[in-house]
């Protein structure tokens, strides 16, 4: 059976750490979407692990694999499997031949187009993602099956880096790679590479129907998605539940859980509105309690309160079966903490979060107040759940209520004991 890890926000909400916990009783972990635009932060003891492009499960030695879904930097996922294997850990890496390849010419791309969005930039990581994906869909991308092979390889590079050229021409911009240069260099990837490219969604249908545990693992989240994201200052893919089918080859009908995960506050690095961020004190202290500097990019990341409008759209496209509360923590001794339940646009209320930007920007959050709470996370993650404060309580369950959905795990800290379990996902 399968199970699916889905950040219900704006990314970071801590998926790799709740990845790296159910990753124990899996077999098999699987990224279906994204690329290295995602860090993934797994802390085990006294190291820290930023998984870019290798799922988080590597950290356990389980099965690790890059599904048809991704678009993959071959220069950093090399990197990330020498780092790995440097720190001693094996990795049992399978990369879908269907893959796309991020290629040089993503990376100009994309900080080209940022340049002449204005307003509309995204604030992106700049790693070619977003013009990766656009290759794909026009038709004119690299996979790794064309990558492993030379002569396809040198016949769709000469073509594509032409029309690349071009684009750059057309905007006056220097394109300085040349194909000969390109080729070599990505033909040294792809030998490098060639042992674990295979028909990954063969790998993980064999695996479902043996009866092994799979974890697909998603990046960014809901709100970033092309088509339930905050268009067009999110990323290039979908993030949602469903795009596991499409971006590991599998059935619909072998997701078994989908699991929603749920920072205790907001989150958002990168450009647009966030109707509750918090721009005085509180913002403030909860970006340095909560370390809230982004992974990728260390940017600092834009802090606000819990928004119930952006939890329960969530919800409706992915259809959660549990939820994880994370960085419970980071809310500790804070007087009151307030959660959004609806938005005021002028004298009208709003109980559906908005496609159009324009509304969002005039969205006022309307709040529900509690009082706020301290506890110690060593003691409380040696005693349990109920050694949690009242307040924690009552915040928590007003959260799973408001969903209809059950409470699978709090997270009061980045270590993997600080992590309350109140339900597994494979039995
Ligand atoms: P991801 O992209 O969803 O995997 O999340 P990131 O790794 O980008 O960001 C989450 C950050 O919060 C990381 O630094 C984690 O180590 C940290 N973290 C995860 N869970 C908790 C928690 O419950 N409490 C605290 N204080 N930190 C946490
Ligand atoms: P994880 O998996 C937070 C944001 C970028 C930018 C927008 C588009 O760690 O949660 P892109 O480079 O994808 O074209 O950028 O999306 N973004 C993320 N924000 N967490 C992420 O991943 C993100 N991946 C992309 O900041 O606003
Ligand atoms: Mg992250």
């Amino acid at each position: 059976m399968a199970t699916v890890i889905i950040g219900s926000q704006w990314g970071d909400e801590g998926k790799g750490k709740i990845t790296d916990y159910y990753s124990k009783k899996a077999d098999y972990i699987v990224r279906f979407q994204g690329g290295n635009n995602a860090g993934h932060t797994v802390v085990v003891e006294d190291k820290t692990f930023k998984f870019r492009l290798i799922p988080s499960g590597a950290v356990s030695g389980k099965k690790v694999v890059i599904g048809n879904g991704t678009v993959v930097d071959p220069e950093i996922l090399i990197e990330e499997i020498s780092e790995l294997e440097k720190e001693g850990i094996p990795v049992k890496l399978y990369l879908s031949e269907r893959a796309h390849v991020i290629m040089p010419y993503h990376k100009l791309q994309d900080s080209l187009e940022e340049s002449l969005k204005g307003n509309l930039k995204a604030g992106t990581t700049g790693k070619g993602i977003g013009p990766c994906y656009q290759d794909k869909v026009g038709r004119f991308g690299i996979r790794f099956v064309d990558l492993l092979d030379k002569e396809v390889f040198k016949e769709k590079l000469s073509l594509f880096m032409s029309m690349k050229e071009a684009l750059f021409r057309a905007h006056n911009q220097p394109f300085r790679l040349t194909i000969n240069e390109v080729f070599e260099a990505y033909n040294k990837y792809a030998d490098y590479l060639r042992k674990y490219v295979t028909d990954t969604s063969l790998l993980v249908n064999a695996a479902l129907q043996e009866g092994n545990h799979v974890l697909l693992e998603g990046a960014q989240g809901t709100h970033l998605g092309i088509d339930h994201g905050i268009y067009p200052y999110g990323t290039s893919s979908n993030c949602v539940a469903g795009a596991a089918c499409t971006g590991a080859g599998i059935s619909p009908l072998s997701i078994k859980q989908v699991l929603g995960i749920v920072k205790a506050y907001t989150t958002r690095v990168g450009t647009g509105p966030v109707p509750t961020e918090l721009e005085d004190e509180v913002g403030t202290y909860l970006r340095d309690r909560g370390g809230e500097y982004g992974t990728v990019t260390g940017r600092p990341r834009r802090c606000g309160w819990l928004d119930m409008m952006l939890l329960k759209y969530s919800h409706r496209v992915n259809g959660f079966t549990g939820i994880a509360i994370t960085k419970l923590d980071v809310l500790n001794g804070l007087e009151t903490v307030k959660v959004c339940t609806h938005y005021m646009v002028g004298n009208n209320p709003l109980y559906e979060f908005p496609a159009s930007m324009k509304t969002l920007a005039q969205c006022n959050p309307v709040y529900q107040e509690f009082p706020g709470w301290r506890f110690d996370p060593e003691q409380v993650a040696k005693s349990g759940f109920n050694a949690l404060p009242e307040a924690a309580k009552k915040y928590i369950n007003f959260i799973s209520h408001q969903l209809a959905v059950p409470v699978y795990v709090v997270s009061v800290g980045p270590a993997r004991h600080q992590t309350l379990i109140l339900r597994e996902v494979f039995s």
